[in-house]
């Protein structure tokens, strides 16, 4: 296998990744809907995740805390936080007093159905959500923002957006959380009666300006844009689920995402006590990086940024092949010699998600920067992985049949959440 860098950039992902003019300098930039690394000196850096968590006034998870996490479940802290990836958070450690007072809480997240099939950093959150609900015993409520995806990306028809919601109920429900503690529902659907009145009580609490400031919107959007975040916001109040919940106005959530959600939610902690509910918690994750590197994240709308749920073992061989940034040398010879980088090695990086065990991931670090582990059987390494993580998440999403994905999305689908209604 050659050691060559990856060959030239897919044109999609050069029109996004390129910069307007050699020596141009811009700061990083983080919203819901893009993420680019800074430009110093006309070259894309890495995201910082400090100056991030600086920026947004968010607390990283420190050893203290993962202790806590630890001592309060019982259990092992998972991989995505003993490696940093999920690495910040707002008073999480709130959450922890509830569980270990025996107080109600309960998980949620979503996503944008802006496809129809998710990619793998989509799923992180997800994953990471299951062992939350697996460790906490607690309801989760996914959101679909079919509604959102319509607004922001211009190019979709609502057909379209609500047919990708559909799919994306499937592969939720293959992702595997408890039935009977899961409520997944797309806006589109379900918005109404509760849901609904928190949405107007929480946009009477959101000025323009206080919008404009957080997210960046500008004249020429749409006023649906605008309105949005009282929709995502809305799922944060429990009483938005009286199905679930009751009349109760005092449980709070946890919402695990990636820390480009955040902007959303930092407005919903401002507005949640003015409405006589309790702030939500957050945990953020970090990206997983495009194919092409640590500069952008893995994005839907770049089709060779991304591996997707529904990729066949070709082409997820193929575009890691093709696309993945090599930290390893020009040669074979030199790479022996010299030895690679890790650190940037998008093969590697991908692996630091994935592998479950730490020694071998040690030793696989290792082996590359001493030019022992070639570029290609890094890429051979992280191929294999993710052809078994994708193929049995595509046997699982094969079992699912109409009805439970019909089950997951119904507002009065049994769920023993009355014991918890009643703490
Ligand atoms: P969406 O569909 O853009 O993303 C869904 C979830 O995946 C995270 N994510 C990533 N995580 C790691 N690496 C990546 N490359 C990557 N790309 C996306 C996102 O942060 C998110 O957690 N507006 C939301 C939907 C939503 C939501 C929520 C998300 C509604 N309510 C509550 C989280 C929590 C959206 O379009 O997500
Ligand atoms: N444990 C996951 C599963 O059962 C697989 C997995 C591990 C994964 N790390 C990941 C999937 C990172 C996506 C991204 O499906």
């Amino acid at each position: 296998m050659s050691e060559s860098k990856p060959e030239a950039v897919p044109v999609e992902a050069v029109e996004t990744l390129a910069l307007s003019g050699s020596d141009s300098n811009q700061k990083q930039n983080i919203t819901p809907w893009d993420v680019e690394g800074a430009v110093v000196d006309g070259v894309r850096q890495a995201i910082d995740y400090d100056k991030l968590t600086n920026e947004f006034g968010t607390r990283k998870i420190d050893e203290a805390l993962l202790e806590r996490f630890e001592k309060v479940t019982g259990r092992p802290a998972h991989l995505f936080l003993r490696r940093g990836i999920f690495f910040s958070h707002r008073e999480l450690d709130k959450i922890l007093d509830r569980y270990e007072q025996g107080k109600p809480f309960y998980l949620y997240t979503g996503r944008g159905p802006s496809r129809g099939s998710m990619h793998i950093g989509h799923m992180l959150p997800f994953v990471f959500c299951k062992w939350l609900q697996e460790t906490f015993d607690v309801p989760l409520v996914i959101q679909l923002t079919d509604d959102e995806k319509y607004l922001f990306k211009t190019d979709l028809k609502l057909e379209q957006v609500r047919e990708n919601a559909a799919k994306a109920v499937r592969e939720i429900a293959a992702i595997g959380f408890k039935p009977e503690k899961t409520f997944v529902f797309s806006n589109i659907d379900h918005i109404g009666g509760a849901f609904y009145r928190n949405i107007l009580q929480i946009s009477r609490c959101i000025t323009f300006n206080a919008a404009k400031a957080t997210f960046g919107f500008n004249d020429g959007d749409y006023i649906g844009k605008i309105h949005f975040p009282s929709v995502q916001a809305a799922p944060a109040l429990c009483s938005t689920f009286p199905e679930i919940f009751g009349d109760r106005k005092d449980i709070p959530c946890l919402i695990p995402c990636a820390i480009d959600q955040d902007p959303y939610f930092r407005l919903t902690r401002d507005v949640a006590p003015r409405l006589k509910h309790k702030k939500p918690s957050l945990i953020h994750g970090r990206f997983l990086p495009a194919l092409q590197g640590p500069t952008a994240k893995m994005s839907s709308s770049i089709d060779a940024s991304a591996v997707f749920l529904s990729d066949t073992p070709a082409q997820i061989k193929k575009k890691i092949n093709r696309y993945a940034f090599s930290g390893g040398r020009t040669s074979l010879e030199e790479h022996r010699q010299f030895g690679g980088d890790p650190d940037v090695d998008v093969p590697y990086q991908y692996l630091t998600y994935f592998i479950e065990d730490d020694k071998e991931l040690a030793s696989l670090a290792e082996g590359y920067r001493k030019g022992e582990i070639s570029s290609g059987e890094m890429k051979a390494r992280c191929i294999e992985e993710l052809q078994q993580i994708i193929g049995s998440f595509q046997e699982r999403a094969k079992a699912i049949t109409d009805q439970m994905a019909k089950d997951l999305c119904d507002p009065n689908f049994p769920r023993p959440y009355a014991a918890l209604a009643k703490k």
